[in-house]
């Protein structure tokens, strides 16, 4: 009976990553994948600034709050830059990671 109940409370979660652009999904991608650089909240980790020598913007702001999620999803897919392409993510990963970016707010 517990099993069932186990596998039962999965399902919802499976329903929700399985949708396109999904920001709640994004999150733990951007967790792993963008959170070193570019901070918890898309403030910019100023060591790594300071590293690559690059002025790096803050993902909420207005600059990047114009770009589109294809924009993002380039700049992940292919780099910008000195920001090396980050070829980890792919797929419904890299909607939902585009989807969080836009998603972040002062
Ligand atoms: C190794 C560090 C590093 C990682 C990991 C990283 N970035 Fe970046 N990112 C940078 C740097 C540095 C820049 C600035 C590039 C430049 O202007 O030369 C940048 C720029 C950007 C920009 C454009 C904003 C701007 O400064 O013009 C976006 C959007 C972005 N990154 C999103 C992401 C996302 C989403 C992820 C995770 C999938 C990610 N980055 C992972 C270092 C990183």
């Amino acid at each position: 009976m517990r099993i069932i109940l186990a596998t039962l409370s999965l399902i919802p979660v499976a329903a929700v990553t399985a949708t396109a652009a999904d920001a709640k999904a994004g999150q733990a991608v951007y967790d792993k994948s963008c959170k070193s650089c570019h901070g918890p909240d898309g403030t910019p980790n100023a060591s790594v600034a300071k590293m690559m020598k690059v002025d790096m913007k803050d993902l909420k702001s207005a600059e990047v709050k114009a770009m589109s999620d294809d924009d993002v999803k380039k700049i992940v897919t292919e780099g910008k830059g000195k920001m090396k392409p980050v070829k980890t993510v792919s797929g419904a990963d890299l909607d939902n990671v585009a989807a969080y970016v836009r998603s972040l707010k002062k």
